[in-house]
């Protein structure tokens, strides 16, 4: 065992016995630079994000390797700027956390690069964190009664996924996307509408003055009982699109959004609630980008109200990409005594349902 990892594994080890480290979290998947300060895993000291939408917004999405030197460039400004906000010296950080995937390797290793280093300068024990994994556990920071077992839909740009949260760190996967993600399907419908990227977000505002019976779009037929499939959707919205212009006219804008927007989210309650009743679960949680959709959040709250089951929605700052839920996820792999070494690679796709990760 080389020097740091001595060091860093026995600061793990009364960190575990203490029970409330304050750790710095670091998250560059994508196209936001993000620090957070989080302690005990649920208490978010500070929370800074630095977003790289408007580098973006010329190339009609992220380019990696534009987002890996903005990373670069962001992440030490934005760790002053977090520890200063959170009011703790560097002195007092127990351990940093960092996400290692899945996302863009060129962006992930910005974080990683930066978390080793980190990390070997001050002997800290560093915590790899799965994005995925981060999501979830931002209903911890938002929500005191949050806690294991319960349901999570887990709705991003690259994932639409129901996972069974067994116990902190422990999930497995009920059911998914069988092709694109809810987000993934949002972005590409929107640049066929000629909505400026982030697609999503921006639709789902447009939605909101729409009717949302003006178009009718085909039901996803999938197998597997919690499972979507959202390209149908996808292609029969882009054809519409295409053939409205052929024809020398266009869609209305806000009702095909609000129309569109109607479809994924019926498909989302749908399955989720369905998992939920055969579960017989008394707590639900939403996370990821998506969660921040607003026919999303409020169908669904009035849906899980009627129903008498618990609703966890993280509040709009938490949805999407942040260092905060990277924190709350970091402690519980700390308690647990995951840690990583120095050999800490970036994984695009790393896994959340890895068999071994979730072994009882
Ligand atoms: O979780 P996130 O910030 O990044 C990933 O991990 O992918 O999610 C980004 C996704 C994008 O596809 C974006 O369009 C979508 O979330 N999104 C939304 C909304 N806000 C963000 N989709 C629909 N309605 C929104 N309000
Ligand atoms: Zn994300």
């Amino acid at each position: 065992m080389n020097g740091y990892a001595r060091v860093a594994a026995e600061r793990a080890e009364s960190l575990r016995a203490r029970g409330n480290a304050t750790i710095l979290a670091i998250e560059t998947s994508c196209d936001e630079t993000a620090v957070a300060v989080v302690r005990g895993g649920r208490d978010v000291l500070s929370s800074e994000v630095a977003s790289q939408i408007a580098t973006h917004a010329p190339y009609g999405g992220v380019v990696p390797e534009i987002a890996s030197r903005e990373h670069v460039g962001a992440i030490d400004p934005l760790v002053d700027l977090a520890l200063e906000r959170a009011g703790v010296g560097i002195g007092e950080i127990d351990a940093v956390a960092v996400t290692y995937g899945p996302g863009l390797v060129e962006a992930l290793l910005s974080g990683v690069m930066w978390a080793k280093a980190f990390a070997w300068a001050l002997g800290l024990p560093l915590i790899p964190v799965n994005h995925i994994e981060g999501h979830i556990c931002a209903n911890f920071a938002a929500h005191a009664d949050c806690a294991p077992p319960f349901l999570c839909l887990v709705v991003s740009g690259g994932h639409s996924e129901i996972a069974r949260v067994l116990g902190y760190g422990r999930y497995e996967s009920l059911g998914g996307t069988v092709d694109d993600a809810a987000g993934e399907a949002f972005d590409k419908i929107a640049r066929a509408l000629g909505i400026p990227y982030p697609g999503g977000p921006i639709l789902d505002e447009i939605a909101e003055r729409g009717d949302d019976r003006a178009y009718a779009f085909p039901k996803p037929r999938v197998e597997g009982r919690y499972d979507f499939s959202f390209s149908g959707l996808k292609t029969a919205a882009i054809t519409a699109i295409r053939r409205a212009e052929a024809g020398g006219s266009a869609v209305d804008v806000p009702d095909f959004a609000a129309s569109l927007r109607r479809s994924v989210v019926d498909a989302l309650i749908e399955k989720l609630l369905r998992c939920a009743a055969d579960e017989g679960a008394g707590g639900v949680a939403v996370a990821g980008g998506v969660a921040a959709n607003r026919l999303l959040r409020r169908e669904l709250a009035a849906r899980c109200d009627a129903l008498g089951i618990r609703l966890w929605l993280p509040p709009l700052h938490l949805c999407s990409d942040n260092a905060a839920m990277i924190g709350c996820a970091a402690h519980h792999r700390l308690m647990a005594g995951e840690i990583a070494g120095l050999r800490l690679n970036a994984d695009p796709s790393a896994e959340l349902f890895d068999p071994r990760a979730n072994a009882p």
